[in-house]
């Protein structure tokens, strides 16, 4: 006896009660004449007296019981009856759903990420503004007014000014505010006015390094972006410096890494060449030191800019650039910690 009035208790806490049909289910199999309380009390009335006795008191319980979940039950239908609820199928008898807290959008991950690389080398982080002016964004970077440079970027023009159309106007002003030796690195968002696809996007994000002294050279710059790399994608992703040109270093380079997606065996999004570009970097042409009012006699520098977009993609292994600003919870609950 005892066993089945644990068995009725048990069956209660798991009954699935989610509208007024399955309310009515749960009334028959527990409650009514012919229902598993009642066939325990046709056992208990051929009990002998001292049984009948001691689980007269353990049955009657076991009917309260079960009635006040009933009525219970019967409030939280009538309550999702009301507010239009009861076409949500939802299972009354569950333990209230955990708390969910926010979390960090993987962009932001990644930043820290990287703001944590790159302090430990001794650069400090740098603000700069989104909103431009012609000279940090092009002018003070070798872009003469009608340098065909230009249109390599289409940029957003505002009422006051310009929209960045990347990182490297922070560049100009860590280089105009501080004294070398410089390392610091800055990052944000960059605007461009290019449709919106899978693989291109109107804003994105971008970080930009900035390394000036005495004698710094193209070596140093490809061994911190090879530990760069490293650091983030594992020991064995491979790096390759492809000769490019921006107006404003000189030698200048694109960076790519080999596909951490396919191992290098080809996949849509090294677009089957095992090789992805994160960005460009090259050592700081002398005319921006000269625009900026510095020695370049005494001092050189490097400089790089990488897509933040990118590595999240390459880390998380995301096809389309469009999910990181479409807000679709099922994109990004997969970040989310639960508590
Ligand atoms: N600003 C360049 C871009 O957006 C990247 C870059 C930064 C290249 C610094 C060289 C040096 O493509």
């Amino acid at each position: 006896m005892d066993d089945r009035v644990a068995q009725i208790y048990n069956k209660t806490e798991t009954f699935k009660v989610t509208d007024l049909a399955s309310l009515e289910e749960f009334r028959k199999f527990f409650i009514s004449r012919k229902g598993e309380v009642a066939i325990l009390f046709d056992e208990l009335a051929k009990m002998p007296v001292e049984k009948r006795k001691k689980y007269g008191i353990v049955l009657n319980k076991l009917k309260n019981d079960v009635e006040a979940k009933f009525s219970f039950l019967s409030q939280k239908v009538s309550y999702y009856n009301k507010t239009d609820c009861c076409t949500i199928a939802r299972d009354l008898t569950l333990p209230p759903p955990s708390n969910t807290l926010g979390s960090l959008h993987p962009i932001c991950t990644i930043v820290n990420k990287i703001g944590g690389f790159f302090n430990h080398l001794g650069f400090c982080i740098v603000d700069g503004p989104e909103i431009e002016n012609d000279w940090y964004n092009f002018g003070a970077l070798n872009f003469h007014k009608d340098h065909p440079a230009r249109d390599m970027q289409d940029t957003f023009y505002v009422c006051n000014g310009l929209l960045r159309t990347h990182t490297t106007n922070v560049q100009i002003r860590i280089i105009e505010s501080q004294k070398p030796p410089t390392r610091a690195i800055s990052y944000g968002k960059v605007f461009r006015n290019e449709a919106i696809s899978a693989r291109s996007h109107c804003f994105f994000h971008q970080i930009e390094g900035v390394y000036i002294n005495e004698e710094v050279s193209l070596v140093d710059l490809k061994t911190i972006l090879l530990h760069f790399v490293r650091y983030l994608f594992g020991s064995k992703v491979e790096i390759r410096f492809r000769p490019s040109y921006f107006p404003f270093t000189e030698p200048s380079i694109e960076v790519d890494i080999s596909c951490t997606i396919c191992n290098e065996n080809g996949c849509k999004i090294c677009k089957y060449s095992g090789w992805v570009e994160l960005g460009g970097a090259g050592m700081i042409d002398s005319q921006v030191f000269i625009n900026c009012d510095v020695d370049c006699e005494k001092y050189s520098g490097f400089a790089f800019g990488i897509g933040i977009e990118r590595i999240a993609m390459l880390l998380y292994h995301i096809d389309d650039l469009r999910i990181f600003t479409e807000n679709d919870v099922r994109f990004l609950n997969q970040f989310t910690v639960n508590f």
